[in-house]
């Protein structure tokens, strides 16, 4: 399905069922697109109205035109999917982001509190990047203009997955990483590197909380996790056995279970 918000034609994959108990807005990670949520989807869409966006330029969306730096950033892709939720007459939604997703889902509550039941966080941080993090990201800024996606899926792919699932799902990320525009790519990274430290705001989020981690994810840590579940009332924190960065995908029953424990707590 594609909606036109914001000066962009946006996809989003759509679960909807005729009495749906509540909305939830899936955010899907960096470099990749809506399709890393697709056992959620089929999990959830029974009970939920689903929607799993691919933010601007990423999957289907189409890139801004004429986009400038300023149309790239944690809060320009929050308020996509702001827009997308008037469009799409959904008030309220619970909010499930993976890492860079979930940088996404910190805008989204900091911008439109309101508009935000739940948040399910997942293998994501509050922190915001550390200098040796910002000088990476201009590097891989460079990279990719120079040889594509495909020298990012090369560099990422290795942590983004627990040494034992690349068998099972190391060409799906690949596919992902590989044809996301290099375009999306390097406008992204800058906004990564420049997002927003939450760590003061974590005191004011009400209402159960779940931060899910892969046992054997490399790029966020248990330390991460605990900050936020020390700093967040009734947050809880879910460790996803066998899995690494993409939770979601590598483990779903072990992720579905623990979402939906928090959905219904
Ligand atoms: C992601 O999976 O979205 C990225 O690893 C986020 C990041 O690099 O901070």
């Amino acid at each position: 399905m594609f909606a036109d918000i914001n000066g962009i034609r946006m996809f989003y994959a759509d679960r909807s069922k005729s009495d749906p108990t509540g909305a939830i807005i899936f955010i899907h990670g960096f470099p990749l697109n809506h399709s890393m949520w697709r056992q959620q989807l089929d999990y959830f869409g029974s009970t939920y109205r689903c929607i799993a966006p691919d933010l601007r330029g990423y999957g289907a969306s189409l890139l801004p035109e004429g986009a400038t730096k300023e149309a790239w950033s944690m809060d320009t892709f929050a308020d996509d999917i702001i827009a997308l939720m008037d469009k799409l007459g959904i008030d309220k939604a619970h909010v499930c982001g993976l890492s860079m997703g979930g940088y996404v889902a910190w805008a989204l509550w900091r911008k439109y509190r309101k508009r935000v039941q739940r948040l399910i966080l997942a293998d994501t941080k509050a922190t915001g990047e550390p200098a040796e993090g910002k000088v990476n990201r201009a590097r891989q800024a460079e990279l990719v203009k120079a040889q594509g996606s495909r020298a990012i899926a090369n560099e990422m792919l290795p942590k983004l997955l627990a040494p034992e699932n690349h068998a099972r799902f190391g060409a799906e990320v690949r596919y992902m990483i590989e044809s996301t525009r290099p375009e999306a790519i390097a406008a992204t990274l800058p906004a990564l590197a420049n997002r927003r430290d939450m760590s003061d705001w974590l005191r004011r989020v009400q209402g159960p909380t779940l931060i899910a981690l892969g046992e054997k994810d490399e790029i966020a840590s248990m330390k991460d996790a605990e900050f936020m579940r020390d700093n967040i009332d009734k947050a809880k924190i879910a460790i996803i056995p066998d899995a690494g960065h993409l939770a979601p995908l590598e483990n779903a029953p072990a992720f579905n279970e623990a979402m939906w424990k928090v959905l219904r707590d």
